[in-house]
């Protein structure tokens, strides 16, 4: 069942998203060569603690930190450790808020000092999927629109999309229904409505889609050794649009 929310619940979830988004941009710019994974881990959870927000991820099933933060190779769920962060890196940054009972969640994935070229056109393609299937959050069109226009915006590009994740129903919990795939043909699953509250995440691969899962049971990384970059956005569907709750 797809729970919807009153105008009151999906205020309290763009909160949660506020908090997430306004620490991912102090990240973002905090970010150096140098640094350790576990270094953006502290930065952020103190972000988080003074906006009064409580970190979403720590203990869910087990995972044992605030933010994921997914280097290169790795997919998403990197566990912060001593890892190293150098220059011409790309580093996924994934975080969960709770406000007053609402989950926010949101990713982006940020270049460390100079990349090449391609690896900023991978970016740039997947942070244009994520906004593609944004575009499709309108009431009375289907989930698996959403789906469709991510897909349609990565493949052409030669990219893979990683079909182990989805994106998810976000509110109560981190998880709700409805599983949102980032694949699939355009007019299918539920209808959209008023109230809905998605998060929305592509994972797209500059090689083959394969995923493997390191020892942690976390770590995915691509099977090839492959750079992946993931975006995430929250989203409320309203009769007005899709409104991006987690806007940076
Ligand atoms: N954005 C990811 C998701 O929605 C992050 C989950 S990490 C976890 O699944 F530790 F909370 F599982
Ligand atoms: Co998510």
């Amino acid at each position: 069942m797809i729970i919807l929310k009153s105008k009151e619940e999906v205020e309290k979830i763009a909160v949660a998203a506020r908090i997430v988004a306004s620490s991912l941009l102090a990240l973002k710019e905090y970010i150096k060569p140098g640094m350790t994974t576990l270094m953006l881990d502290a930065f952020v959870e103190k972000q988080i603690i003074e906006k009064k927000g409580i970190p979403a991820f720590k203990g869910y099933r087990g995972y044992p930190a605030t933010l994921c933060v997914s280097v290169n190779e790795v997919i998403v769920h990197g566990i912060p450790s001593d890892r190293i962060i150098r220059d011409g890196d790309i580093v996924g940054i994934d975080l969960g808020v709770i406000y007053e009972g609402f989950y926010g969640d949101a990713a982006i994935t940020v270049p460390v000092g100079d990349v090449p070229e391609e690896v900023t056109h991978l970016l740039e393609v997947t942070e244009k999927s994520l906004y593609a299937g944004i575009g499709q959050g309108k009431v009375g069109g289907r989930l698996s629109d959403i789906s469709h226009a991510v897909q349609s915006c990565v493949e052409p590009e030669g990219y893979s999309i990683v079909t182990d994740f989805v994106g998810h129903g976000i509110g109560r919990s981190l998880h709700e229904e409805p599983q949102i795939p980032n694949f699939g043909p355009k007019g299918k699953g539920p209808r959209l409505k008023e109230g809905m509250v998605l998060a929305i995440e592509p994972m797209v691969n500059l090689g083959r889609p394969d995923v493997t899962v390191m020892n942690d049971g976390w770590t995915a990384v691509t099977s090839d050794g492959s750079l992946s970059a993931h975006f995430e956005h929250t989203i409320a569907i309203t009769k007005d649009g899709p409104v991006i709750l987690s806007k940076i």
